[in-house]
């Protein structure tokens, strides 16, 4: 039996299972050189709903004791007035922020909206810290400037899904990272 129905829809894998886990490994080895010896409360947070797979993969390969928690974020898209801000969907509440580390946990990065403005909202309501990982980066889509602290691999702008990353709610459970069929967005 196929693995997933949709399978078809993928023109080429670009990157498979065996490289994912070697991202996650190699990336988790570094936040954890980073946060020993910090002393705060180091929370995982997780944008939903593309970072899931990428944040359940990342948290067991971290020797660190971590706490977890969701944000829920939707962006006003590019060329409106709303100066890069986000609709808040589903907020973070925690009374021991200026104990908190936070470490956002993102799958994809784009135009940078994104999480330009939630480090600058999770900073002024008073975490201890706020840094930044992502699995993949597309550098050439930037409409505001952001670098994440940790990047699993930078990728060319091309239609990715799968490991999470969806096209209308889609392929979020493929195994690895793919790239779309243009037939299948262009219908
Ligand atoms: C994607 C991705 C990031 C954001 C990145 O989420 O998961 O959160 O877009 O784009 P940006 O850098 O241009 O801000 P999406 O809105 O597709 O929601 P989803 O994770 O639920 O699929």
């Amino acid at each position: 039996m196929a693995h997933n129905s949709s399978t078809e829809d993928i023109e080429r894998i670009l990157i498979g299972p065996e490289r994912l886990h070697e991202i996650v490994v190699d990336m988790a080895e570094k936040i954890d050189a980073y946060y020993e010896n910090r002393g705060g409360r180091l929370l995982l947070l997780g944008i939903l709903k593309g970072s899931v797979v990428f944040m359940g993969d990342l948290m067991k390969a971290l020797s660190l004791p971590v706490e977890i928690d969701f944000m829920k974020v939707s962006s006003y898209g590019s060329g409106t007035s709303s100066g890069g801000a986000v609709n808040i969907l589903l907020d973070l509440y925690r009374r021991d922020l200026p104990q908190t580390d936070i470490l956002i946990v993102e799958d994809i990065i784009d135009s940078g909206r994104t999480l330009s403005y939630l480090v600058n909202y999770l900073t002024l309501k008073g975490a201890r810290s706020v840094r930044t990982c992502t699995l993949l980066d597309k550098p050439d889509r930037r409409e505001v400037p952001f670098n994440a602290d940790w990047v699993g691999q930078e990728i060319p702008n091309e239609f990715v899904v799968g490991y999470g990353l969806d096209y209308d709610e889609k392929y979020r459970a493929l195994p690895y990272v793919g790239i779309l069929k243009p037939s299948v967005y262009s219908k």
